[in-house]
């Protein structure tokens, strides 16, 4: 089935979440709606299809969801970068701080290695210190981040700048 509504009609508003003057975006309307969610994930592959990327590497926790269906529809492998202490193996770790608090992200040290071509993918990019702690972790492993593929790119914060190098691809700006 085409979609008719823009997918924009399909992300929540939220003011003051978690806390007071962040206007939170919430996804959950479009995650429940099968064909909003599936053009979402085509418009996300569409991009970097001629990057060939070797794998996904999904931001915990939003990432995993749009990682984990984008790495099926390109036919690669999903590599989870988790939270501190997830993990069971051996792990890379690098820290963030947030536009809302501070955190870390963890990769098995055998996730990737040279010649491997990695897509990082996650929900938003805000002020890009996630992905970036992202691209800090393929960085550790020898393999090539190839892009960044966010759902929403909140463009009032340089985000971009954060990543510099990397191609960033968005399907909603705000
Ligand atoms: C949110 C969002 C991105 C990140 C973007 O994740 O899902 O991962 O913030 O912000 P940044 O560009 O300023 O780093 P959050 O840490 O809230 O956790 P969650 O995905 O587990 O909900
Ligand atoms: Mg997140």
């Amino acid at each position: 089935m085409t979609l008719t509504t823009p997918l924009s009609a399909f992300v929540r508003d939220v003011p003051d979440f978690p806390k007071a003057g962040i206007l939170f975006r919430d996804i959950t309307p479009l995650l429940s709606h099968a064909e909003a969610f599936g053009e979402a994930v085509e418009a996300m592959a569409q991009p970097v299809l001629t990057l060939q990327p070797t794998h996904v590497l999904g931001l915990e926790s939003r990432g995993f969801i749009f990682g984990s269906a984008l790495a099926q529809k390109l036919g690669v492998g999903f590599v989870p970068a988790r939270k501190p202490g997830k993990l069971p193996m051996p792990t890379h770790k690098e820290a963030y701080g947030l536009e809302y608090g501070s955190d870390a992200l963890e990769i098995h040290t055998d996730a990737f290695g040279p010649g491997d071509r990695v897509l990082i993918v996650d929900d938003v990019m805000a002020t890009g210190g996630t992905a970036a702690a992202a691209q800090r972790l393929v960085q550790k492993t020898g393999a090539q981040a190839v892009a960044l593929t966010v759902f929403i790119e909140l463009t009032s914060l340089p985000g971009r700048e954060k990543v510099e190098g990397l191609p960033v691809f968005s399907v909603l700006r705000y």
